[in-house]
């Protein structure tokens, strides 16, 4: 049975979010009919990953803009502007999340002649037509990176990359699951992924839905893994990618990289090119999200660790391109030197 799509639209006045939280316990839907009620699901995880990130704010985008009163097209185009700049701050690290505000504004730039209920379905047009994309990129993703993957590897993943973060087949999952469906015989060891948990709760959700083999480890166990010969390879996705291919991923991606490294293991990361931020040359200038410390002191709500005790939340953290043996997208793979090499794909882009 294939996994549920993380959003959809039930009218043109009503988005469905699947709750992310509370997989894989419950199906619960989340249901939005403003802006803001998506940038708080955003904001608390209740959909995530960066593609479905950009998704969101471009539905929630479009879904505003049918309810924006406005006295004439200077007055719409100010209050949708003001509603991007709101929609800017959800979550900082994921650039999916600008790259799709810039997409919808877009529409009004470009259309500075157009009346209001026209620029009201341009935009409905717009949000339907990044949805449909990111089905397309995780295919062509997964195509191009499934020829990393041999027959008989054992492969490990970090967070969740998949239906649910981006809507499509996913992107390190979308690799994954081209090369299962190619078959063949492979396993998948899913780390954790504390403090939320997007491992152990989310991708082994989505790959016992597909029946792919695969055993859940704590993030601590990965190092162990590598060094006992037991992985063959690392697919991981991005949050936010600079030019000179240095990666944002999910906190505690570093480490594996560092790790696969020392043990002469091939370390990929697979993203669209809307993952690129052009405007970043080196990862260390990329923003990383600090997130609540109750994420790391509770679980499920519980409280875990001792009164009064201090905790740090990074949610990210940079992968330095020399540990990155590529970088698989919709255009193809990157390859060391990974900057020109990723100049080159994003002009076919
Ligand atoms: O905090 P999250 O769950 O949004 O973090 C998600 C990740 O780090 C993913 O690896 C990344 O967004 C790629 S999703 C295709």
């Amino acid at each position: 049975m294939p996994v549920k799509p993380p959003i959809f639209w039930k009218d043109r006045d009503e988005i469905l979010i699947l709750d992310q939280r509370k997989l894989p316990r419950k199906e619960q839907y989340i249901s939005c009919k403003n802006i803001r009620q998506v940038i708080n699901a955003i904001k608390k995880l209740a959909i995530r990953g960066a593609p479905a990130i950009g998704l969101a704010i471009a539905m929630g985008l479009a879904l505003e803009a049918q309810r924006l009163q406005a006295k004439n097209i200077g007055e719409f185009v100010r209050k949708f502007d003001k509603l991007c700049k709101t929609a800017s701050t959800a979550r900082p690290t994921a650039v999916n999340l600008l790259w799709a505000i810039e997409r919808m504004r877009a529409v009004i730039i470009e259309n500075p002649e157009a009346d209001i209920e026209f620029l009201k379905k341009s935009l409905w047009e717009v949000s339907e037509k990044i949805r449909e994309e990111n089905i397309v990129l995780d295919a062509a993703i997964g195509k191009h990176g499934e020829v990393v993957i041999e027959d008989g590897m054992n492969v490990l993943t970090y967070c969740n990359t998949g239906t649910l973060a981006t809507g499509g087949s996913g992107t390190a999952l979308g690799i994954i699951r081209t090369a299962w469906r190619k078959g063949k015989r492979i396993h998948v060891y899913v780390c954790e992924t504390r403090p939320l948990l997007q491992g152990g709760r989310l991708t082994v959700w989505e790959l016992l839905n597909d029946n792919v083999p695969m055993t859940l480890i704590t993030d601590n166990a990965a190092g162990y893994l590598m060094e006992s010969k037991i992985i063959n390879l690392v697919i991981v996705g991005a949050d936010r990618i600079a030019t000179n291919g240095d990666t944002a991923n999910k906190v505690g991606t570093y480490s594996l990289a560092v790790l696969a490294k020392e043990n002469g293991i091939p370390f990929y990361v697979a993203a669209p090119l809307s993952t690129f931020d052009p405007t970043i040359k080196k990862g260390l200038e990329i923003p990383i999200e600090i997130r609540d410390p109750r994420e790391v002191t509770h679980v499920n709500g519980k409280k875990i660790a001792p009164d009064g005790v201090n905790a740090y939340n990074p949610a990210f953290d940079i992968t330095p391109s020399k540990y990155i043996t590529g970088i698989v997208t919709e255009n193809g793979i990157a390859r060391r030197p990974l900057s020109r090499s990723l100049r080159q794909l994003l002009i076919k882009h």
